[in-house]
């Protein structure tokens, strides 16, 4: 079912309206710096029409996971600097967002302010979905606008519990854009639709696998998971990450996927996970003891290229091996600028936020490919066709 959208607001209905945005500003920090603020630049379209429109605006967003109340640590307030360098404008700090004093603020706000909220996450309440606390982030508007694509597969009061409490609640331009994006070349593919997975454990991406299945004609396996399908096979994976408990559902797979499921051929090996480790590529099937995996190997890396220089669609969740630490990091980047390559031949491209994502950036190829999610969790559980609770609890279209 398809969710209202900020530009489907009349006009009328945003001037001198004090407006609430859910977004998604948990970014990496590093020193009490934003060292990514991918996640902020993408807030911005939103925020900068509601601006132009005369609204009110207060944004809502957790940063990290602080356990039980504040914790300057994961405070917001640094990020009022970075909003201000990027909207040009001043931005006023509620320092406590459930308090009557943020009501008033937020109304002396003038027509086109913009305020940000303390930590969502700093109020008992936020995850547990609390009506009393969602009635409180409420109370702070007229309406509500959700743009938090990457928490949106939270069940939170700023999340799913204001949505209920204060009408119109729409999509955001991000939002709207993730929803349409994902839910494009998940629905109506443009075929061959290939989907590469990658990453650590087989274990969190198993409804996943599944999910794709159902929809792709190909979908190529990397990262450390895939040594839980060598050991499927029957392979030595000597000291390489498997997960013994999934071995079996790992084997169900490969029976069910046939040759949909595409393995690496060979791996890169080394004895120590470091920069400068000895290193040697070798068969799958050739993997000594005392040696463990670290990433797909090059002839993997031109394989894998080769279906995706073929398709017409292609989602990627997850790195190839631990790209964070050179020199395994020629897979992930081999299947990115793959992806760059096939968008430039016309395919749709689409990076599923997380790891993968960062990848991409690193590699400089963010605008070249279709999107990159800023959804990590949640770009996953919408793969999987898990309803997210964030969009759910919007207004339908
Ligand atoms: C994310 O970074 O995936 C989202 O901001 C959600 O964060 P969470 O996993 O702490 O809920």
């Amino acid at each position: 079912m398809s969710k209202r959208t900020l530009a489907q607001l009349a006009a009328a209905h945003l001037d001198g309206q004090r407006v609430v945005v859910r977004v998604d500003l948990n970014v990496p920090m590093a020193d009490g710096k934003v060292s990514d603020d991918t996640r902020i630049r993408a807030s911005l379209p939103t925020i900068q029409y509601l601006h132009g429109k005369g609204a009110r605006v207060v944004l809502l967003s957790h940063l990290g996971r602080p356990a039980g109340g504040p914790d300057p640590k994961y405070s917001l307030k640094p990020l009022v600097r970075d909003l201000e360098k990027q909207l040009g404008f001043p931005v006023t700090f509620l320092a406590d967002p459930t308090s009557a004093d943020a009501v008033s603020q937020v109304r002396h706000l003038p027509r086109g302010g913009v305020a940000l909220a303390e930590n969502t996450r700093f109020y008992s309440g936020e995850e547990t979905n609390d009506p009393e606390l969602a009635g409180r982030f409420a109370a702070l508007g007229d309406l509500y606008v959700n743009d938090a694509f990457g928490s949106a597969h939270r069940a939170h009061a700023s999340t799913e519990g204001i949505a209920h409490r204060l009408k119109p609640a729409v999509a955001g331009f991000l939002m709207d854009k993730e929803l349409r994006f994902l839910g494009e070349a998940v629905d109506h593919p443009k075929r061959p639709f290939v989907a590469i997975l990658g990453g650590a454990k087989i274990s969190g991406k198993i409804d996943l696998v599944e999910a794709l299945l159902a929809k792709v004609d190909r979908i190529l396996i990397g990262g450390a998971m895939a040594c839980t399908f060598f050991r499927a096979m029957g392979l030595d994976t000597g000291n390489s990450l498997v997960e013994a408990d999934r071995v079996d559902m790992a084997k169900s797979l490969l029976a069910k996927a046939g040759d949909k499921l595409v393995l690496p051929s060979g791996a890169v090996i080394a004895q120590k996970l470091e920069s400068g480790a000895g290193t040697r590529e070798v068969a799958r099937d050739q993997i000594p003891p005392g040696w463990a995996v670290y990433d797909i190997d090059s002839g993997s890396v031109t394989a894998f290229a080769a279906i995706i220089a073929g398709a017409r669609t292609v989602i990627w969740n997850g790195p190839m091996g631990v790209f964070e630490t050179p020199p395994f990091d020629h897979g992930t980047l081999g299947v990115a600028r793959a992806l760059a390559a096939a968008t430039a031949s016309g395919a749709v491209t689409i990076v599923g936020g997380g790891d993968s994502a960062a990848a991409v950036v690193a590699a400089g190829l963010e605008n070249q490919v279709t999107h990159v999610s800023t959804g990590g969790g949640a770009s996953l559980e919408f793969l999987e066709g898990k309803p997210l609770p964030g969009v759910a609890a919007l207004d339908d279209a």
